[in-house]
């Protein structure tokens, strides 16, 4: 890779809620164009947190978030534009009366020509194998299939930088490799992508860079095979042996 400029930087943020909480303590991480980047860490950490700040959600109490060099609360839509986030919390993420109305929102957004819209809507279906349900009411889909909506409606954006918080929650065991090849695809294809999860088994292998965090604060940030021998005390489950040596990255 020649771009040795971060596509994104997190320089000196901080967060603290007005009920006290210091979620964020802090944070200094860059984030390169094509990297596959795992975050992990407890309950609490503050990974969604961070998490939200990426896409100018949040406005930090200190420190800045910049994407390609520009502060990105200076221009929310080009960054809400580059960088899709798929929440922890799928039910927080339908806005649309109907799974293809949901899909079409954020490219409606984008005011984009109908007839592309509409190519895109049917591509991110087909992608999270929801093309069957374009009809239903997201609130009826199962917390699998709204998870995979939340996805769809992310492919739909074509953004560059995906975040993914928790992608393998409340799913079935085909449910995670469809999100899974989804997400390896994606990154194939040239997108960089941030997963946030405890599940480490899954995604370890694929990752080029993992972060640690512990009370909003950064504990680790390596290659994942350095980090390894960190897990169990940060709190975080090592994937079993058999996983570990199946991980091409150790190899
Ligand atoms: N809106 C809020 N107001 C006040 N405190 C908050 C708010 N959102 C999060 N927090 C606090 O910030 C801290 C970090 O929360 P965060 O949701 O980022 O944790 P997390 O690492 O994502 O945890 P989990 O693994 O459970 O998803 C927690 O102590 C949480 O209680
Ligand atoms: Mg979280």
């Amino acid at each position: 890779m020649t771009d040795l400029n971060p596509v994104l930087k997190i320089s000196n943020l901080s967060h603290r809620f007005s009920s006290g909480t210091l979620a964020i303590d802090n944070i200094n991480l860059q984030i390169h164009l094509n990297d596959f980047l795992i975050i992990s860490g407890p309950n609490g950490s503050g990974k969604s947190v961070l998490m939200k700040h990426l896409n100018g959600l949040l406005k930090p109490t200190s420190g800045e978030v910049t994407l390609s060099g520009e502060n990105i609360q200076k221009n929310l839509q080009k960054t809400r534009q580059e960088i899709g986030l798929v929440f922890q919390d799928a039910d927080s993420q339908i806005v649309g009366q109907t799974v293809e109305r949901d899909t079409a929102f954020g490219p409606e957004n984008l005011r984009l020509k109908r007839e592309e819209i509409n190519r895109r809507v049917d591509r991110a279906l087909t992608d999270v194998d929801l093309l069957h349900k374009r009809k239903e009411r997201p609130h009826i889909l199962s917390g699998g299939e709204k998870r995979r909506l939340a996805i769809g409606g992310v492919l739909a954006m074509d953004s560059n930088i995906l975040i993914f918080d928790e992608p393998f929650s409340n799913l079935d065991y085909p449910g995670v490799k469809n999100v899974l090849q989804q997400i390896i695809t994606l990154h194939k294809k040239g997108h960089t992508i941030i997963i946030i999860t405890h599940d480490l088994g899954k995604v370890l292998a694929h990752g080029n860079k993992l972060v640690i965090m512990n009370k909003g604060k950064i504990l680790h940030c390596g290659s994942p095979k350095d980090l390894l021998c960190h897990l169990e005390d940060c709190g975080i489950k090592r994937p079993d042996e058999e996983s570990i040596e199946k991980m091409t990255w150790l190899k």
